[in-house]
């Protein structure tokens, strides 16, 4: 068993875990930002800000274990529907996050990639999204895709209408379409599926997040809001998934 800390680490946890067993990808549902803020008599957008902190303390993590891939669920097809302020607030936050980290992120070889539907999103969120993805691309440690104006529905459907294509165009029979072939279309297209899905906030549900690809992950739930999930958090969930027996419908 590999370990990457000192026998005299403070980090008991740490120390038990198993970095054989990691998994490959973790996805992340970012939720409770407002419920943090209303504890705290603060306005929605100052736990929106906190989150961010989160965000960097979990990506870091994530690169130091050599954590493959991170899905970071940002801005759903849904949360257009919250009141223009705090889209704009969110949108606002994204840029700032990008410019402020991307360097660091570079200089950790992290690569930026994003699935959902970026072309709805505001010109200058766009294009700080953009450069921070043009500048990471050949970087070959953690790839963080952002999930933004991301929908699994909206994922689907658009896998399916590219498929439609090929088919009208005489480029594909129908009877070649499989399970690997439908997931060309998708926007994780080469990412595996998630091995451990995250979500804090106390919500047991999934919210249209990667419908197809969590066929067979396994989840972990947990009451902290998103601004209060720490480095701690994230590795009591990795460990909580190495007691998990995956068994993909066989037996063992
Ligand atoms: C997650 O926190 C951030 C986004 C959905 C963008 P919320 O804003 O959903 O916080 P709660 O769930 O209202 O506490
Ligand atoms: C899911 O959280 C979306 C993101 C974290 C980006 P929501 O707060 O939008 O989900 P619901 O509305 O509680 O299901
Ligand atoms: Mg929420």
């Amino acid at each position: 068993m590999r370990n990457l800390f000192a026998k005299d680490s403070k980090k008991n946890d740490e120390e038990n875990l198993n970095l054989d067993r990691l998994p490959k990808h973790i996805a992340m549902i970012m939720d409770g930002n407002g419920r943090w803020a209303k504890k705290r008599g603060l306005p929605r957008t100052a736990g929106h800000k906190a989150g961010v902190e989160a965000l960097r303390e979990v990506i870091r993590t994530c690169s130091e274990l050599g954590i493959g891939y991170l899905t970071l669920y940002a801005f759903s097809t849904e949360n257009w529907k919250r009141p223009v302020d705090e889209v704009s607030a969110l949108m606002k936050l994204l840029v700032y996050y990008l410019r402020k980290e991307v360097k660091e992120l570079h200089k950790n070889n992290v690569k930026i990639r994003t699935i959902g539907d970026i072309s709805k999103l505001p010109q200058n969120s766009l294009k700080e999204i953009n450069s921070a993805v043009d500048l990471t691309k050949n970087n070959t440690g953690l790839v963080v895709n952002i999930a933004l104006n991301y929908g699994g529905r909206n994922e689907i459907l658009n896998g399916v209408k590219g498929i439609c294509q090929k088919v009208k165009n005489n480029e594909i029979n129908i009877e070649q379409i499989d399970e690997d072939y439908f997931e060309e279309f998708l926007d994780t297209k080469g990412v595996p599926d998630p091995d451990l899905v995250i979500r804090p906030s106390g919500e047991l549900r999934i919210s249209n997040f990667l419908l197809w690809q969590i066929a067979y992950s396994e989840f972990w739930f947990s009451n902290i809001f998103w601004p209060d999930f720490n480095r701690e958090s994230l590795i009591e969930a990795i460990m909580d998934y190495q007691k998990r027996d995956r068994r993909f419908g066989g037996i063992k």
